[in-house]
């Protein structure tokens, strides 16, 4: 049966061109006042001005939502790392004592102390966990996650990472598209020899993955002591090969080119971008990769440095934002953070933030057709917050403004 979302004060719809949206376009976030969004089969049948969606003639048929809010899509969060077996509040502990990334790294922490608690769980309960957190996703208005492995860092870990996504989405009515980040860092096993490490990615876990249909992208960490961009076009090239589409965590902690190696290899999307130049910039644009980035992790790092957003819009790479959601550099979920981080940090305008975080995600996930908006024959994805103005989801922070969320014409959360 269909279903008829109204008294929307205000509903943004992102109408516009297929294709991800760069410069000026990412400020058009097609407003309407007092409308009304019409659902069936999952789909988006009619949206726009309340009266003009209740002449339809499904509309009069239908079951009646009256919503006193502002409509989005439901946010496309196109970076995570949500499968991951313990909060890491050792790390915690010592960043708050003053400790940086590296020294948490050399004293044991970061990345690698997460493996042993992820090699050791069941993917029942990986799956089970995984679900648990997509209730929260859809709380705070995500209908559509990626998902990343990484915590593996082995062949049966990995795809034990990949296989708890495929289960979780059974369990959950939030969208997860799944990510191999085999190349995350290198395990202990391979004695820092990252080439070693690579290879063994390359001819066992790559085509395993591949070969089970169980990731859509493959992601490595461009970075100082993990993995040289000369590793990143050779993964990314055979990744490409066996059909995952590349991304990259491109120059999250210095300028190393990560941004430049993914531009060369067609990645969908550059991830973080923290450290990038004008020829990283011009690279993604002339490649048409997206730069997803992440300031809740930069929040969270007590970074004083943020991604050059301005610079990016002015040169016309399209921006995503997402929130990195991982035990170590992000714990965080809600892209209501992210909004307000990416205004307040980064000079980007409500509009473009909201641009970013719903159809420019979606476009980071390659389903910018089907999702991401709101425009008739796209997924009825939408989330409503308790606003009046839509600039206040970028303006308070700290609060789930979500009322409801609905994913392919269901509502699957409702403030009680
Ligand atoms: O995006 N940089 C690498 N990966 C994550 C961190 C993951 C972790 O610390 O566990 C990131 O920040
Ligand atoms: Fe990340």
């Amino acid at each position: 049966m269909a279903t008829l979302f109204t008294g929307i004060k205000q509903l943004l719809t992102f109408a516009g061109e297929a294709s991800p949206r760069a410069g000026a376009a990412m400020r058009e976030i097609g407003l309407v006042k007092n409308a009304a969004v019409l659902v069936d089969g999952g789909l988006v049948v009619a949206a726009g001005p309340r009266a003009a969606v209740a002449r339809h003639s499904l509309a009069k048929k239908s079951v009646i939502v009256e919503v006193n809010g502002v409509c989005l899509p439901g946010f496309v969060d196109s970076h995570t790392h949500a499968v991951f077996a313990e909060p890491r509040l050792q790390d915690f502990s010592m960043r708050t004592a003053g400790a940086s990334y590296q020294e948490i790294k050399t004293a044991g922490g970061g990345i690698i102390s997460s493996v042993g608690a992820v090699r050791r769980q069941s993917l029942k309960a990986m799956a089970g966990q995984l679900a648990a957190r997509a209730v929260r996703f859809l709380e705070c208005g995500t209908t559509t996650a990626e998902v990343k492995s990484g915590y593996g860092l082995s062949l049966d870990s990995e795809l034990k990472m990949l296989r708890a996504v495929r289960e979780a989405a059974k369990l959950t009515s939030l969208e997860m598209l799944p990510t191999l980040l085999a190349a995350h860092t290198v395990p202990p096993e391979f004695g820092g020899d990252a080439q070693k490490y690579l290879e063994h990615i390359t001819a066992e876990i790559l085509p395993a993955a591949a070969a089970g249909k169980l990731a859509v992208f493959a992601d490595i960490f461009c970075e100082k002591g993990f993995f040289t961009p000369e590793h990143t076009a050779a993964y990314l090239k055979e990744a490409a090969r066996l059909g995952l589409r590349p991304k990259v965590h491109a120059e999250q902690l210095s300028n190393y080119g990560g941004t430049r190696a993914a531009a060369a290899a067609g990645a969908i999307s550059a991830d973080h971008a923290d450290h990038v130049y004008a020829e990283d910039i011009a690279a993604m644009r002339d490649a048409g990769t997206i730069a997803a980035l992440l300031p809740a992790s930069n929040y969270y790092l007590g970074l004083a440095k943020y991604p050059p957003a301005r610079e990016l819009i002015a040169q016309g790479v399209p921006v995503a934002l997402a929130t990195d959601f991982n035990p170590g550099t992000c714990p965080c979920w809600n892209m209501q953070f992210v909004l307000s981080a990416a205004c307040t940090h980064c000079g980007m305008t409500p509009e473009e933030a909201l641009c970013a975080a719903t159809v420019n995600g979606a476009w980071a996930l390659a389903i910018g057709d089907r999702a991401g908006s709101v425009i008739p024959g796209r997924q009825a994805d939408l989330a409503f917050f308790a606003a009046d103005d839509y600039r206040e989801l970028c303006y308070y922070f700290g609060a789930n403004q979500c009322v409801l969320t609905v994913k392919k014409g269901k509502i699957v959360y409702r403030k009680r």
